[in-house]
């Protein structure tokens, strides 16, 4: 029997004796530089590897499920950090493995506390001349938020990949090993430096700027549309061939240091006959931001452009984006004259990221647009 045959089950044996942490934020206990306490009892750390560390969030590729063509119905978020380094031990020979669970949830539950503590956690380990890469185990369903969050806050030029999974681990072909070894080869390797954050699924490497979920359940949902993807891995090799052209990492302005938490940006979708009404509920509740996801090129009803501009009086950011999936929403003037900010090729949960940051530094929209043209 191949390895990749075996894997589910050895999975699902190591599953069986694991203390699963469900549901909640779990404390991350830093290791010591190299190791955990699991990786530490098998392997020994090796000079001449790259140190990669990986950081946990939960999500399919931590799912589970008692039957094994379960594809839809499993838990995700139900295996540990340690359970999916011993499932891969092929990674060891790619670089010095140890990992740390930050949270273990299913990635619609990844809010803005948990973006904040691993963006923090990121870059203390990334300060450290032990950690040459890191990888990020995350659900899929919001993997692209993460990504454009740590791409614009992380303060470092060393590789960080998110990586997810479409089949649970103990699913008949799970994708989820290949693509977290794969993320690990990524992480380990000089070529992914200064590149932003990298998504790794399906072999291909995609800018968090530029990648987006496209498919409820095939493995093949990430897509880079309009943009293409930076590289492949192949054959065991790293291959690059383009770069995000938009600021990222070191390059970027924005800093998690002192925040404790992110002001408040909802998303609004727009639809036939729509009123103006959500636009109140979310001034009520406290936005400071709102994102449109417009029709066409960012287009609003009457009922919500009145909606829009009543927030706008209140001193609320409204971004135009689109809910058409790609292109550009093009800036006018009629945007300058209501105060609006349009979100460049930014979809609506991207544009979020974005806005939540630039509200951190400014409630102005013609600086808030300066950002979203750069960004
Ligand atoms: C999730 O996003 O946590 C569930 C779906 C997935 O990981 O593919």
């Amino acid at each position: 029997m191949s390895a990749a045959l075996m894997m589910p089950m050895a999975v699902s044996s190591a599953y069986a004796a694991d203390p699963v942490v469900q549901g909640t934020v779990v404390s991350s206990t830093p290791a010591p530089a190299k190791t955990t306490a699991a990786a530490a009892a098998t392997t020994p750390v090796t000079a001449a590897l790259p140190n990669v560390k990986i950081l946990a969030t939960g999500g399919t590729i931590a799912g589970s499920s008692a039957s094994n063509t379960d594809v839809t119905g499993y838990k995700a978020g139900a295996l540990t950090i340690d359970t999916l380094i011993n499932a891969v031990p092929e990674m060891k020979q790619l670089a010095n493995v140890s990992g740390e669970q930050i949270a273990n949830v299913g990635s619609p539950d990844i809010d803005n506390a948990v973006l904040l503590k691993l963006a923090k956690r990121i870059n203390e380990l990334l300060a450290s001349d032990d950690v040459d890469g890191i990888v990020i185990t995350h659900g899929t369903d919001t993997l692209e938020e993460t990504a454009y969050f740590l791409n614009l806050v992380v303060k470092s030029d060393k590789p960080v990949v998110v990586v997810g999974a479409m089949r649970p681990a103990t699913a008949i072909s799970a994708d989820g090993s290949f693509n977290l070894y794969n993320a690990v080869k990524i992480a380990g390797s000089p070529k992914a430096r200064g590149k932003g954050v990298m998504i790794e699924l399906n072999d291909r490497i995609g800018s968090a700027r530029y990648i987006t979920k496209t498919n409820t359940t095939g493995t093949d949902t990430f897509k880079s549309v309009e943009q293409g993807y930076l590289g492949v891995v192949s054959g065991g090799n790293v291959f690059f061939y383009n770069e995000s052209t938009r600021k990222h990492t070191t390059e970027s302005v924005f800093d998690v240091t002192n925040l404790t938490s992110l002001p408040q940006v909802d998303i609004l979708y727009e639809y036939q006959n729509n009123g103006s009404y959500f636009y109140n509920a979310a001034v009520a509740a406290g936005a400071k931001g709102i994102v449109v996801a417009g029709s066409g090129n960012g287009s609003m009803s009457s009922a919500s452009s009145k909606g829009a501009a009543e927030a706008a009086g209140k001193g609320v950011v409204v971004v135009r984006s689109t809910r058409t999936g790609s292109g550009v929403v093009t800036h006018s003037s009629s945007d300058d004259k209501a105060g609006m900010v349009s979100s460049d090729s930014l979809n609506p949960q991207k544009a979020r990221i974005l806005l939540m940051l630039a509200l951190t530094k400014t409630s102005s929209p013609s600086e808030i647009q300066t950002y979203f043209d750069q960004y």
